[in-house]
């Protein structure tokens, strides 16, 4: 009777010892047939009591039975580990399998055209200045020759943050700031960074977005330089074949001002929608420092003239990628922003 039970134990120690695939199922199994507590221990400790003529069969029996499941324990327990082993080689070094593609991000358009406005200028002697973003009024307007209540001031509309700070409108304030440090040795700096103007975002307008600023300060700068270094801009930006002209116009800051235009690339100045039927687009404005606004920065202007521009990189890329719609620039939108470069 006994002898059958240990027969079927075995059998069924076998049985689930083949089936079992994990080290934790193994140990487990372990201490069911094989531990202290285990099924086969507590036969082979009753054996003593059994009467003699089963005795010794039943020990024979099993202890044939222990060694065997020792045996077979050994082997599962050899072939999970080269098994596990096994796994973690495949999983280090098998270079057939494809590797995870990495994203790659781009620059954003306006770094790209900020990026090159700087390397058209750099070669020219233009250092790069920054200038803060908070400004005051007194920057922002008064010391660029717009003193409170002058009409000028309505060319931009102000996020103020309090009566005397504000976000400023243009990049033009970073004109003082980089002439008070330099005066009174001459100077030639670009000036790029964000700018802000309280008004309704539409195609044409955003309430934030950058602006390249231009000064050059010294002792015989001329409006023949101002003409040539815009002139050489506008065609390493545009291209060689585009056609270029100043207009006359006013800003504060500078006397004389002018606008720069360039012939439209799409009609090639024939005159289409893109130009309004102009053939002309307008790419920056800019003039000779204002006297009073040399005088504001330090300089004198009985010895020192200066040269100013300022250009927005959204309207510069607009024209150059033909974008009709300016919030494009802000909007995250990466089927927009996954086209540049
Ligand atoms: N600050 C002007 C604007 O925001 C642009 C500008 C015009 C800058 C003429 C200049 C300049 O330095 O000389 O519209």
């Amino acid at each position: 009777m006994l002898l059958e039970e240990l027969g079927d134990l075995r059998q069924l120690a076998k049985r689930e010892l083949d089936a079992l695939n994990g080290q934790e199922e193994l140990d487990n199994w372990r201490i069911k047939y094989l531990g202290r507590k285990g099924k086969l221990t507590q036969v082979l400790r009753s054996v003593g009591s059994l009467p003699k003529d089963e005795r010794s069969s039943v020990g024979k029996v099993s202890n044939e039975i222990k060694s065997e499941l020792e045996k077979i324990f050994q082997e599962k327990k050899k072939s999970l580990d080269k098994k596990r082993y096994d796994d973690k080689i495949r999983e280090k070094i098998d270079v057939s399998l494809p590797g995870d593609p990495v994203h790659q991000g781009k620059l954003h358009p306006s770094t790209r055209i900020l990026r090159q406005i700087f390397s058209i200028f750099s070669p020219m002697g233009f250092q790069i200045f920054d200038g803060p973003e908070v400004e005051t009024d007194f920057y922002n307007f008064e010391l660029l020759n717009m003193p409170p209540h002058h009409p000028a001031r309505d060319m931009w509309d102000t996020f103020y943050i309090n009566e005397k700070i504000l976000l400023r409108t243009h990049t033009s304030p970073g004109q003082i700031h980089a002439m008070k440090q330099f005066c009174p040795e001459p100077i030639r700096v670009i000036l790029p960074g964000k700018c802000y103007r309280y008004e309704a975002i539409t195609a044409r307008s955003e309430i934030m977005f950058h602006q390249v600023e231009g000064l050059a300060v010294g002792k015989s700068i001329t409006m023949t330089d101002l003409k040539g270094i815009l002139i050489e801009f506008a065609h390493q930006m545009f291209g060689d074949a585009r056609k270029t002209r100043f207009r006359c116009s006013y800003f504060p800051f500078t006397e004389p001002s002018v606008e720069m235009d360039i012939d439209c690339m799409v009609c090639r100045g024939e005159g289409c929608q893109i130009c309004k039927q102009t053939g002309w687009l307008e790419i920056l404005g800019a003039g000779m420092v204002h006297p009073q606004v040399l005088k504001n920065g330090g300089y004198d202007p009985g010895i020192f003239t200066g040269l100013a521009f300022g250009m927005g990189p959204e309207r510069i890329a607009m024209l150059k990628y033909g974008i009709d719609d300016i919030r494009h620039f802000f909007s995250n939108d990466l089927r927009f922003l996954e086209q540049f470069g």
